[in-house]
C-alpha cells in the first residue's frame, strides 16, 4: 500500500497524450503522483492505493504541465510590437537593441523579474530559453526562474560576429565567459539547468562553434538555437559557411546537432530533404513555433511531414517572434498554419488535429526534458489543473471538446492548480 505525504492523487476529469494520435480522456478519475513521479491514471483508484491523499478538483480538467521548447526571456518587452520586417532586419531594428539593455544589471532585475512572474503563471511548467550574451544578467535570470520551481534550461547567448559592437563578443571572450557562468553557477540550482546556446550560425564564427563543440563534449550539456527559419538566412549560411552543403551541417561539424548531444533547434521552417534525414538520424528536436513564423513572415513549416517521418517535434512560443508566451495559443496557433499550408501548399499534408497539437505541447516537446507531459505511469508528475466554467456555453459539451475550447480560448486565468514534478507551485 502506498501512502506518504509526497504522495497524492489528484481526482477530475483526466486527460493525456500517449502517442500523436491516441488521446486518453477519463472522466471523474485520478491521476496518482508518488514522490513526484506519477503512478499512472486510473478510473478508479487501485487497491494500493487505499488511504491516500485525494486531492478533489470537481469537474475540472487535469492535463500535464505545457512545455516550450524555444522563448527569448530578453525579448519580453518586445512583445505585441515591431511586427513590419521580416527576421534578419528584426534582429537588427528591434531585437539587438533591446537585447543590448541587459548590460544593465537593473534593466536584467526589472525586465526579466516581468517575464519570470507572466511565466510562473502561464500554462508551462517546463521551457527552453536564451538569454543574452551577457554573464550577469544570465544568472539574474537563472536566480529568479529558480524562486518560480519552474523547471528551465537556460542558455548564456553566444554571438562572435554580424552583430551589433554592443552586443558581439569576441572568439575567445565568448568561449571564456560561457565557461566561467558554467562555472559559477555550478551547484547553485536544482530547477534550472544551463543549456549552450549558439545564437544561430550567422552570429558564430566556425572558430567559436568549434569550441563550443569542445565544451559541450567536456560538459554533457544539451544545446539550443535557430535552424531554416528564413529564405535570406539561409542563403547568409551557404555564403558563410561554404562547406556545409545545407544549414544543417553547420552545426553538425561543430559536433552540435544531436547524436549524443541532446539538441533542439528552432523553426526548420525552410529545411531541405538532407536536413531532414540528418534531423531524424541524429535524434534533433524541432521547435515549432507557428505564431512567430507568422509574425515574421517566415512561413509554415510541414509539421504533417516531419510527424510521419517520426521527427521529434515540440513547440515553442519563440517569445518574443511569437507575440503570446501562452503555449495554449501556439496549439491554436499550430493547428491554423497547418491548415493554410495544407489548402494553400500541399494538399498530401492533412492539418493538425486538436489531440495532434496537444501531444506536441506536452509529451513532444516534454521528451526533450525526460519522460515529461503525460500521465503514464513513470513519467514526471508535471499538472495543471483548469477550470472552464468561465469560457461559458450554453449547451453540454463533452472532454475533448472542452479541451478544444481551453485550447483556443483559455489563459493563464484558467489555470487553478499548477504542479512541477509533484510538488504545487
Ligand atoms: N535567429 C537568431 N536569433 C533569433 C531570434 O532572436 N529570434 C528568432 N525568431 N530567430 C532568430
Ligand atoms: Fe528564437
Amino acid at each position: 500500500m502506498v501512502s506518504n505525504k509526497n504522495s497524492y492523487a489528484i481526482k477530475g476529469n483526466i486527460i493525456y497524450s500517449t502517442t500523436p494520435d491516441q488521446l486518453v480522456l477519463i472522466e471523474n478519475g485520478y491521476a496518482v503522483c508518488e514522490n513526484g513521479i506519477c503512478g499512472g491514471a486510473f478510473a478508479k483508484l487501485p487497491e494500493k492505493y487505499n488511504g491516500i491523499q485525494v486531492k478533489d478538483y470537481g469537474d475540472r480538467l487535469v492535463i500535464p504541465g505545457l512545455v516550450d521548447l524555444h522563448m527569448h526571456a530578453p525579448q519580453y518587452g518586445l512583445r505585441g510590437f515591431g511586427m513590419d520586417l521580416e527576421l534578419l532586419d528584426w534582429l537588427n531594428t528591434y531585437t539587438f537593441p533591446e537585447e543590448e539593455k541587459y548590460a544593465k544589471e537593473e534593466y536584467a532585475k526589472k525586465a526579466y523579474g516581468m517575464f519570470t512572474e507572466e511565466l510562473k503563471k502561464s500554462p508551462t511548467t517546463r521551457a527552453c530559453i536564451f538569454a543574452t550574451i551577457h554573464r550577469d544578467a544570465t544568472k539574474i535570470l537563472m536566480d529568479l526562474l529558480e524562486k518560480t520551481k519552474l523547471r528551465t534550461m537556460v542558455g548564456k547567448v553566444n554571438m562572435d560576429r554580424n552583430a551589433p559592437e554592443y552586443l558581439c563578443e569576441s572568439t575567445e571572450e565568448s568561449a571564456a565567459q560561457t565557461l566561467q557562468w558554467l562555472k559559477e553557477m555550478q551547484g547553485q540550482y536544482k530547477y534550472v539547468e544551463p543549456i549552450l546556446t549558439p545564437r544561430f550560425i550567422p552570429s558564430c564564427s566556425d572558430s567559436l562553434m568549434k569550441t563550443l563543440g569542445e565544451i559541450q563534449k567536456s560538459q554533457h550539456l544539451p544545446v539550443q538555437s535557430h535552424l531554416s527559419e528564413n529564405e535570406g538566412e539561409i542563403a547568409w549560411v551557404k555564403e558563410l559557411c561554404p562547406a556545409a552543403g545545407f544549414y544543417g551541417e553547420a552545426y553538425e561539424h561543430a559536433g552540435l546537432f544531436g547524436n549524443g548531444c541532446k539538441t533542439v533547434m528552432a523553426h526548420c521552417v525552410s529545411s531541405v530533404e538532407e536536413e531532414i534525414a540528418l534531423i531524424k538520424r541524429n535524434g534533433v528536436y524541432v521547435a515549432h513555433c507557428p505564431q512567430s513564423n507568422m509574425n515574421l513572415s517566415s512561413g509554415i513549416a510541414p509539421i504533417r511531414k516531419y510527424l510521419d517521418e517520426g521527427l521529434h517535434v515540440g513547440l515553442g512560443s519563440d517569445l518574443a517572434g511569437g507575440s503570446s508566451m501562452s503555449m495554449f495559443r501556439a496549439m491554436s496557433d499550430a493547428i491554423q498554419v497547418s491548415k493554410l499550408y495544407w489548402r494553400m501548399w500541399d494538399q498530401s499534408a492533412s492539418p493538425l488535429n486538436v489531440k495532434e497539437a496537444f501531444y506536441l505541447a506536452t509529451k513532444g516537446g516534454g521528451e526533450f526534458f525526460g519522460k515529461i507531459g503525460s500521465f503514464e505511469s513513470g513519467y514526471e508528475f508535471d499538472v495543471l489543473v483548469i477550470e472552464d466554467e468561465s469560457i461559458w456555453h450554453p449547451q453540454e459539451l463533452g472532454l475533448l471538446e472542452r479541451l478544444e475550447r481551453v485550447i483556443y480560448l483559455g489563459d493563464a486565468d484558467n489555470i487553478v492548480e499548477k504542479i512541477v514534478a509533484g510538488e504545487i507551485i
